[in-house]
């Protein structure tokens, strides 16, 4: 696994109101949709593009276009689709698949609620949005169904990161072709699995406690 953590005063500003408790639920929608866009920009630095001739108004030259199969984008439902427009304005002709997981409160262990993905992912590069890597185990699980499914690249955006959460992710998929994109390493998660300082809960500060 491949950590980047994207050291940008931007990326910094808007987390920095992200944590902020005062910060509404619009606000909060907006600046993670911002945020996503700046981290996607990192996040597509291996995406895999094709050379192609093209005719400027002067002159005959080169230049490249992204490569088939499209590259999927996979929100983690709920709180991965407050993500997904931002990453879509980087790649918009990118396709998008559905997983949904939740995380049960007392083990934190996750179950799929719901799974729209293509069946066949070989060879496709594939952006998994999942705002909060806290145990992991989510990620984890996601990455898994991914992989079983062909894909040979997989970049999870994450807001925010804990160590105990990278250290699943290097652990449970050890040699998988993974890297995760995030805004920061916080320092731990506390006894409820929330990342300390973090953020809260980021599916309630996005779209209330329904
Ligand atoms: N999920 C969240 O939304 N926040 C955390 O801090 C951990 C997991």
């Amino acid at each position: 696994m491949r950590i980047h953590v994207v050291d940008h005063p931007l990326v910094a500003h808007k987390l920095t109101t992200l944590r902020d408790e005062r910060t509404d639920s619009p606000t909060f929608r907006r600046l993670a949709d911002e945020l996503v866009t700046l981290l996607a920009y990192e996040a597509t630095r291996d995406v895999r593009t094709e050379q192609v001739d093209v005719r400027t108004p002067v002159a005959q030259t080169t230049g490249v276009r992204l490569a088939r199969p499209k590259p999927l984008i996979v929100p983690i439902l709920r709180a991965g689709l407050g993500m997904l427009d931002g990453m879509m304005r980087v790649l918009p002709t990118a396709e998008a698949g559905f997983l949904g997981l939740i995380r049960d409160e007392e083990t934190l262990q996750p179950s799929t609620y719901a799974n729209r993905l293509p069946e066949d992912l070989s060879g496709r590069q594939v952006y998994v949005l999942d705002p909060m890597l806290a145990t992991g185990g989510t990620l984890v699980a996601a990455i898994r169904e991914l992989i079983r499914r062909g894909a040979d690249d997989v970049t999870a955006i994450c807001l925010l990161a804990a160590p105990e959460g990278t250290e699943a992710v290097e652990h449970d998929l050890a040699g998988a072709p993974v890297t995760v994109v995030t805004a920061a390493m916080d320092e731990r998660l506390n006894d409820a699995g929330y990342i300390v300082p973090g953020l809260g809960d980021a599916g309630d500060r996005m779209y209330g406690t329904a």
